[in-house]
Order: C-alpha cells, then sequence, then structure tokens
C-alpha cells in the first residue's frame, strides 16, 4: 500500500485531499495545529492512519514532520497544504509576518524535511499548494501574493535540482483559484469551487504526475490574463 501525508488536514482542501487518499488505499498520515479535528478525522478514516499536531512554523515543527516519517516508514507522497493568509490592506505588520512564518519558513521547513526523505530513498512525490495569487502582487494582502511567489517559486528550484540528481522524485506545484473554506476571504469572490472538487481535481493531477495545475481548471484562463496585463494598467486594479 501507497503511504502519503498531508500537512494541514484539519479543514479545507487537506482534509479532502487526505480522505479522497484513504478511499484510494493510501496509508495516510496527517497533521495540523487543532488536534481535536484531527482526531475527528482519524475516526472517519475507516483504514489506518497517523497524525500529529504540530504548528508548521514552530522550531520543533521539522522534527515533528520527521518523527510521523518514521513512524510510517516508506512515504511516497507529501502534500503541504497549510497555509494562512489576510486582508491587510494596512499592513498590520503581525499578519504579515505571521504569513511569512507560516507560508514561507513553514514550508521551507516542510519541504526540506520530505525532500531529504525522498532523496534518500531515491524516489517521491511532493506537492505544494500555491494560489493563483503567486502570479502578481496584490494590494489587499501583499504578504500573502508574496509568500505563494515564494512557494511556486522555490518548488521549480527543487525540480532542477531532482533533474540533476536524476531521481524520480516528481515535484507538484498546485495553484488554486478561490475554494470555499476560510482562506477564502473579501468580497467579489468567482468561480469558487466546493473544497471536494479542487481536492478531486489535484488528486487528479497527483496520479498523473503533473509538474503544475491550476484548480478549478478554468482558472488557466485568469493566469493567462494576469501574466499579459502590463504593469501601468495592472496598478490600478485592486485585488
Ligand atoms: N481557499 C482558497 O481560496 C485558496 C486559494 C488558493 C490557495 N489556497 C491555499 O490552499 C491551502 C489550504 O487552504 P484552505 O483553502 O484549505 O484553507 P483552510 O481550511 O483554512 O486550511 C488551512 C490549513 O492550514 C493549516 N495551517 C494553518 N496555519 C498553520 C500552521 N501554522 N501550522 C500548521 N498548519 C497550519 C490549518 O490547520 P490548523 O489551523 O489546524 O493548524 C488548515 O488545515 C493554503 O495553503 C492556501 O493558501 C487556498
Amino acid at each position: 500500500m501507497k503511504k502519503a501525508i498531508v500537512i494541514g488536514a484539519t479543514s479545507g482542501i487537506g482534509r479532502e485531499l487526505t480522505k479522497i487518499l484513504a478511499k484510494n488505499n493510501y496509508i495516510v498520515g496527517f497533521t495540523g495545529r487543532r488536534g481535536e479535528l484531527l482526531r475527528e478525522l482519524s475516526k472517519e478514516i475507516t483504514s489506518k492512519s497517523y497524525w500529529k499536531e504540530f504548528d508548521i512554523s514552530a522550531n520543533e515543527s521539522m522534527s515533528n514532520l520527521e518523527c510521523l516519517i518514521e513512524e510510517m516508514g516508506k512515504v511516497d507522497l507529501i502534500i503541504i497544504c497549510s497555509g494562512c493568509g489576510f486582508i491587510n490592506p494596512e499592513l498590520d505588520f503581525n499578519k504579515e509576518k505571521l504569513t511569512i512564518d507560516v507560508n514561507v519558513s513553514g514550508f521551507t521547513a516542510m519541504v526540506n524535511i520530505a525532500m531529504k526523505h525522498f532523496i534518500h530513498q531515491k524516489a517521491g512525490h511532493v506537492v505544494g499548494i500555491s494560489s493563483i495569487a503567486a502570479l502578481r502582487g496584490s494590494g489587499s494582502g501583499p504578504a500573502y501574493s508574496a509568500s505563494k511567489a515564494f512557494v511556486s517559486n522555490y518548488l521549480e528550484g527543487l525540480r532542477q535540482n531532482v533533474n540533476k540528481l536524476a531521481l524520480p522524485i516528481t515535484i507538484t506545484n498546485i495553484q488554486p483559484g478561490f475554494v470555499d473554506t476560510f482562506m477564502a476571504q473579501g468580497e467579489g469572490l468567482f468561480w469558487v469551487a466546493s473544497p471536494k472538487k479542487a481536492a478531486l481535481q489535484i488528486y487528479k493531477k497527483i496520479l498523473d504526475k503533473k509538474s503544475h495545475a491550476y484548480i478549478t481548471k478554468r482558472w488557466r484562463v485568469v493566469a493567462c490574463l494576469l501574466k499579459i496585463i502590463p504593469g501601468g494598467l495592472y496598478k490600478k486594479l485592486y485585488f
């Protein structure tokens, strides 16, 4: 049986992905800070599962993930879903810092442990959940869009690394548009997918070992537009 770990599985996309993986005969490990929700999820999943309660931005997060991997044995797939973000045009530094601590430092800590495990076993699959917001800066959440640009860029760098090492390690960058979770804040949301629909599409991309995907698929159109809007026009828009 294949083994997968979902980091950030207490709610939203990560929770749905964990359930899909379990239904598809994966032995799953999952994490988050809200222990009660992890316990609930472990009861919902009928197959064997492992879970660990920790904050990915805390000092001991790396050793926590190492312990979970050790408990599970050889892990095939690690999905880093944890993330946070705020509507923060007033630039409250505490919110900006928390976003960077979780989405940049926490993400890097998790992906480093995942990569070391996969390089050691000479195979594996890392999935990072970035965002469509990674494509351009955001006036309403500057740290969030910048942190997700970091995630996308970091994953691309890892792909170069594994290519140089000539190892069969897949690196997948997922860029969702709006998904109906706590994270989808603000007004004027459109094309909002359910967490289940988003997770099913992500699962399909994982099976296909894709290096990149917009979720849902129609967000590719928005991505194309975002990439071509000149800076002079873009600054007059507000997201
Ligand atoms: N929803 C959207 O519209 C959207 C769009 C683009 C990208 N995304 C990305 O999708 C990912 C999943 O978000 P979601 O939409 O499913 O929202 P969500 O329901 O709020 O899920 C966020 C997950 O991240 C975990 N998390 C947050 N801070 C953490 C920390 N410090 N340490 C460990 N885990 C932490 C949460 O668990 P605990 O609180 O229990 O720790 C939760 O499981 C995020 O990376 C988000 O940026 C979402």
